[in-house]
Parts: structure tokens; C-alpha cells; sequence
């Protein structure tokens, strides 16, 4: 785990059913609030992000348990705020399994962030019913490239023992400072030609020498204008809302 990567680039070799099912089955073995999950697979090589052999769609499924609901002559009630945090809990938790059993198999795997945005046309692709939504997408296979593992944070940065500290200017600059040479020391963004343009009156100064992950990170967030409704229409046409219900 200590040497995780996220792997783009796969080898012609397609894992065998047996090799998928064990990787589903350890993803199942997660611990969940309610399974509140379901997991799409295309074998579409040519169709799939990074030609990948394997591609999963990670869904959160309100669908399968109110049928076990309706089974059971109930009416789910809980709003659907708790339901999709609970849900994406449960989602990620057997997603990361499927990551790291994976690659005790030797297969590679990179997280898609994208699925949600497309939720509705993902959805109608696989005739996925209401109440089940599209939320990550995992490209998995056999690596065909090593890259080394990526930086992170210090730990003093991410774990906070009895009291969350104050964090002074000298902590957060050696944070960023681990990050931003550990990227440029791997020439990360120089070779995925991934500056992200400055956008208003801010004038570029960064070339490759200088652009790592603290400013990508800030030109990502600092400009992205999405709307939260873009997520909520994309939730709303799968079945789910995030205001009260009016009891019946
Ligand atoms: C929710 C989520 C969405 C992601 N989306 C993408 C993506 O769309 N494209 C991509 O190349 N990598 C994506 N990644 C992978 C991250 O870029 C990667 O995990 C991160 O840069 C750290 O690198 P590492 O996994 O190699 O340690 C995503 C990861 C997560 C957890």
C-alpha cells in the first residue's frame, strides 16, 4: 500500500474471471454501512479510458435496498443526504479494496472523477433503474508503466494526535514544500504538459521548473466555477433529492 500508483498505461493481458471476481470479492468484503453499492464492469477494451481491459463503474445504489425494503413491507424514509454520504462511504471503502487487491494480483488501477458529472449518461448506457448512481469509474489491468509512487503530505500534516494544532506558516510551507519538490523532482507535470491556464488578470509566471501540485491544486480549485446545481440535476435525474420529503 505504502508503494500505491495510479496506473494509466495497460498491457495487452486480459485478467481472467477468476482474477475479477476475486478483486470484486475482496471490494465486497469491505466493511459497509448497508452494501448501499453496486459495481458496473465493460470489457470494452477499445470503449474504455486508457484502453483499459477492465472498467468498473462504482455506483451508489438506493435501488437494490428499497427493493429489499419493499420485500419486507417497508418505505424508505431517510432523506437522501444521510443516504448518499453513507452511501459514498460505503462506495469508497470497497473501491480502494478493489485497488489494493488488484494490485496484490498485479494489476494497476486509476480512480475516473468524472462518472458523476455524467451520471444520467452513464446510467442510460447500462439501463441503470433510478436510485442508482454513477459515482467514480476505476480503469483497471496490467500495468504497462511503473511510475513512482507520488508524493504526500508529511504526516505531521495529516495526523493530528488529541488536539487539531494550530497550524503555523512554517508547518504549511513544509507541507507544501514536500509536495511541490516531490513532484518536480519526477518532472510530473513538465511531462504530462498539464499546467492548467490562469484565467482574469493574474499574470503566468510558472514555467515547468517551477509548477508543481500546490499551484495546480489552487488553479484547480480557485477556478473551477461548478455549480453545485451541476451535481444536484445530475442527482435529481437519477431518482435522488436533497431537500426534505413532505410526509405523506
Ligand atoms: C475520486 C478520484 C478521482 C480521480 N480522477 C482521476 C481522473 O479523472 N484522471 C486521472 O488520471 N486520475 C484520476 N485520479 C487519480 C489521482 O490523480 C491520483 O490518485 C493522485 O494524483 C495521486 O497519485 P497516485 O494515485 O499515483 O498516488 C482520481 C483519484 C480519485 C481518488
Amino acid at each position: 500500500m505504502l508503494e500505491h500508483k495510479s496506473i494509466r498505461k495497460f498491457t495487452d493481458k486480459i485478467p481472467t474471471d477468476k482474477v475479477v471476481r476475486t478483486i470484486v470479492r475482496a471490494g465486497q468484503q469491505a466493511p459497509f454501512a448497508s452494501q448501499y453499492y453496486s459495481i458496473l464492469l465493460s470489457r470494452k477494451r477499445k470503449r474504455n479510458p486508457f484502453n483499459a481491459p477492465l472498467l468498473f463503474t462504482i455506483c451508489i445504489d438506493s435501488y437494490k435496498f428499497e427493493r429489499i425494503m419493499a420485500e419486507r413491507n417497508w418505505r424508505l424514509v431517510t432523506n437522501d443526504l444521510t443516504l448518499l454520504f453513507f452511501g459514498i462511504q460505503d462506495a469508497a471503502y470497497m473501491a480502494e479494496n478493489m485497488v489494493v487487491a488488484g494490485r496484490s494480483l498485479g494489476l494497476g488501477s486509476c480512480f475516473l472523477g468524472s462518472a458523476m458529472f455524467r451520471a444520467e449518461k452513464i446510467a442510460e448506457e447500462y439501463g441503470v433503474p433510478k436510485r442508482v448512481f454513477p459515482l467514480v469509474q476505476l480503469a483497471m489491468g496490467y500495468p504497462a508503466e511503473d511510475p513512482p509512487p507520488r508524493p504526500r503530505y508529511p504526516i505531521e500534516f495529516a495526523l493530528f494526535e488529541d488536539k487539531y494544532p494550530e497550524l503555523d506558516e512554517k508547518t504549511v510551507s513544509k507541507a507544501m514544500k514536500q509536495m511541490d519538490e516531490g513532484y518536480l523532482a519526477q518532472e510530473y507535470y513538465r511531462k504530462a504538459n498539464a499546467k492548467i491556464p490562469l484565467e482574469g488578470s493574474r499574470k503566468e509566471t510558472f514555467t515547468y521548473d517551477n509548477y508543481s501540485w500546490t499551484e495546480h491544486i489552487c488553479r484547480k480549485w480557485g477556478q473551477w466555477y461548478l455549480e453545485p446545481k451541476e451535481l444536484l440535476d445530475q442527482l435529481e435525474k437519477r431518482g435522488f433529492q436533497i431537500k426534505a420529503k413532505k410526509p405523506k
